[in-house]
């Protein structure tokens, strides 16, 4: 009987199952438990092994066989994914529902691979935990269908941090079996010589269950609840009797890789196997109820954004041209269609948009699709992307203008309607992706890095035009391997690196939780820092009314050139207000003066401003500089300027031509010649909004000090 594909994408359960402390011990002592880790074994302040978990949905992973018709005699267990989102309670009703997600086809005598995902509750109403499934059926393959992607998977060069060996005895899945799963693989002769082994083999949860308790013994002793995830490969079968030892290495503070040897052989019975550990989050971030749009999302990295978003509630837009690497031929509805099967079969909604983002047309349609489906934009990530890599001096103006219209010109014609939607709402999430080749520079690349370099301009204005409006714009350089790093990355360094290392830095950059905007951030491989434009604190030349001469530029080369105590500004206001200032410090008081002028109080400095006032510098001039001064005797002033004359009034005026903010304690060192003025604005004690230029009329304005 053949598979049944149809079978994919439907949904299984819901599952109930009962249990009590007595089958948390039978499964305890099914995977080797005993008097050494009694408390898993003993019902006075029992604990439950998290591995536990696949055993209790025994019942519903019958029904992935069972829907997908696969032949019984050969199947086996292939992979095994298990996230825990909660621990596992001693007792309880546990529901689980699911579907299959993917049949695919290894080959006529490879078999198939069956794949199934599913959630279970507790009774308490928490999700507990969620499983990843893949059958591996033996005589199923051959049926024309796609082989499933190929993945690598790489361990560490050195020896296990850990190495832990235990002897299942030969009566082992008699014992594991009354936890559920009573195949007659692991008990009847007959059967085992039927599908091709020379006696009743293990149970590859069984062996999972011991990997479990090694891995809890080596990274998180005594702390099953700190147990986030284990994944694994099964892949040799395992005789009961047969030694095993159980290889760890830590990659970090959360995660280790492992895998089972049979002691007696070498030979791997599980491999590719993960251990994620630690507390488990406060708090889940989801995108239930928004709408993202990824572009280019048919493969590589857009891909797997839309699939996270999708996994986490989000409905996607998944844009993809389905062009060649070098955005050349007619391009193809089939990635980005491809896709929204991928999102559809694990329960996730969304729609397909072929349109391309070169053109202000394609932007537009692409921000309809997403209206059209979903009724709104709430996240865009401009992702679509093409190289076409030349030196600069064989660099033809079309390969020039053709990246520079896909990324640069692309994100703003996607960017500029969602833009506009985001506006109306209050809320948007905007991410551009640049590249360590523009930020960075590349050789080849000078087409591509001046694009990607474009998208960090586009970002840094936009964010300010964003901000009143909840529109944070941030950018993300990854580094993945996909088509367009294929020809680029040594083969070794391309396979450690999966977009799934991206996508978790670029959702948070989606998500409502993430308050910053206007920064830049590369990731990949597990690796995450930020980068950003530095500037120096420089130096002034000259006395700032005549020009000073090259030679002089050229002999202070060292304090220009210094990024010793650099700065990140947000806007070119705050970088300009430093040049401005820069000659309106005053003078260092000259030795063994008494430097500063003593000042009572800030409601003092106002109300000596009328007579501090230079009448003749106010010819012509229009301007309203509103103060507000924080803290103990601040308070709201305005100084209103017009044809000669000042008003200095209590309060906020309507219309300032620019606001200065301050403390009470800087504002009166400031005034008083303590506080050099530029220094308070370095420093960011003074702070300046509006019309800066303007702000620079008050040292001529009134004479205070
Ligand atoms: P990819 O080639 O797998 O994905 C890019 C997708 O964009 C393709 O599916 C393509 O069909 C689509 N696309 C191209 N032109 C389009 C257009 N005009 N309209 C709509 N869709 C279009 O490449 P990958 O690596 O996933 O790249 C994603 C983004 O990340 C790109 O912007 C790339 O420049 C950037 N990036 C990637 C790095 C990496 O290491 N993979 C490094 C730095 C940046």
């Amino acid at each position: 009987m053949a598979l049944n594909l149809d079978s994919v994408g439907k949904k299984l359960g819901p599952v109930s199952k009962d249990y009590n402390w007595k089958d948390v011990v039978l499964y305890s002592l099914g995977v080797g438990a005993g008097f050494s880790d009694l408390e898993y074994c003993y019902e006075k302040n029992l604990k439950v092994i998290p591995s536990f978990s696949i055993a209790t949905i025994f019942d519903f992973i019958s029904h992935y066989a069972a829907t997908s018709n696969v032949n019984l005699a050969g199947i086996l267990h292939g992979e095994q994914d298990l996230i825990l989102h909660h621990p596992i309670p001693v007792e309880g009703t546990l529901t689980t529902e699911g579907k299959i997600t993917h049949i695919y086809d290894k080959g006529a005598k490879k078999g198939a691979l069956v794949i199934g995902e599913s959630e279970t509750r507790h009774s308490n109403g928490k999700k507990l935990f969620t499983s990843i499934l893949t059958l591996f059926s033996r005589f199923d393959g051959g049926f024309g269908g796609e082989n499933a992607p190929a993945e690598t998977f790489v361990f560490p060069d050195r020896k296990p941090d850990f190495e832990i060996t235990e002897t299942p005895s030969l009566d082992q899945p008699l014992i594991y079996r009354l936890s559920g799963d009573v195949f007659a693989l692991h008990v009847d002769q007959e059967f085992a010589k039927m599908a091709g082994f020379e006696k009743p083999i293990m149970h590859g949860l069984c062996t999972y269950g011991y990997s479990c308790r090694a891995l809890m013994k080596s990274l998180t002793p005594g702390q099953p609840e700190k147990v986030r995830r284990l994944k694994c490969r099964f892949s040799k079968p395992l005789y009961p009797g047969d030694p095993i030892k159980v290889q760890i290495w830590k990659t970090d503070n959360r995660t280790a890789v492992w895998k089972t040897v049979n002691a007696k052989t070498g030979e791997d019975v599980i491999t590719n196997g993960i251990f994620e550990f630690g507390e488990i989050p406060k708090k889940e971030i989801r995108f239930d109820g928004q709408v993202a749009v990824v572009t280019g999302a048919g493969g590589g990295l857009g891909r797997v954004y839309a699939l996270e978003l999708a996994k986490r509630g989000a409905k996607v837009v998944v844009n993809d041209l389905g062009g060649s690497q070098d955005g050349s031929g007619g391009g193809s509805s089939t990635p980005a269609q491809k896709v929204v099967e991928e999102i559809k079969a694990l329960g996730g909604e969304a729609v397909a948009n072929y349109d391309n983002v070169a053109t202000p047309q394609g932007g537009e349609n692409i921000v309809k699709s997403a209206i059209a489906a979903f009724g709104t934009v709430d996240i865009l990530i401009n992702n679509a992307g093409i190289l076409r890599d030349k030196s600069f001096i064989k660099m033809e103006p079309e390969n020039w203008q053709s990246v520079l219209d896909v990324h640069l010109t692309g994100a703003f014609n996607v960017t500029k309607p969602a833009f506009a939607v985001m506006r109306e709402k209050g809320f948007g999430r905007i991410v551009m992706t640049t590249s360590a080749a523009g930020l960075y520079g590349n050789f080849g690349q000078t087409n591509y890095s001046s694009a990607k370099m474009g998208l960090v301009g586009l970002m840094n204005t936009l964010k300010l035009e964003g901000k009143k409006y909840n529109i944070n714009v941030n950018t993300v350089a990854p580094i993945a391997a996909s088509r367009l790093t294929e020809g680029i990355l040594p083969p070794d360094l391309f396979a450690k690196m999966k977009p799934e290392y991206v996508s978790p830095l670029v959702l948070f950059l989606c998500s409502r939780d993430c308050g910053v905007t206007g920064n830049i951030y590369n990731a990949g491989m597990g690796f995450y820092n930020r980068a950003a434009v530095v500037t120096g604190p420089g130096t002034t030349l000259g006395d700032g009314v005549n020009p000073p001469s090259l030679e002089t530029i050229v002999d202070h080369w060292k304090p220009i050139s210094s990024l010793e105590k650099g700065k990140l500004y947000f806007e070119l206001n705050e970088q300009v207000g430093v040049a401005i200032n820069a000659f309106n410090a005053p003078a260092p008081p000259a030795e063994g003066k008494n430097e500063a002028k003593k000042i009572a109080s800030v409601a003092a400095v106002f109300d000596a401003m009328p007579a501090a006032f230079n009448a003749k510098a106010a010819e012509g001039v229009d301007v309203v500089f509103q103060y507000h001064i924080s803290g103990d005797g601040g308070g709201d002033w305005n100084c209103a300027i017009k044809n000669g004359s000042c008003q200095i009034n209590a309060g906020v005026h309507e219309k300032p031509t620019c606001t200065l903010k301050m403390a009470a304690k800087d504002f009166i060192d400031m005034i008083g010649g303590v506080l050099p003025s530029m220094q308070a604005y370095t420093s960011g004690k003074l702070k300046i909004e509006g019309d800066i230029m303007k702000s620079q009329l008050i040292g001529k304005l009134f004479k205070l000090n």
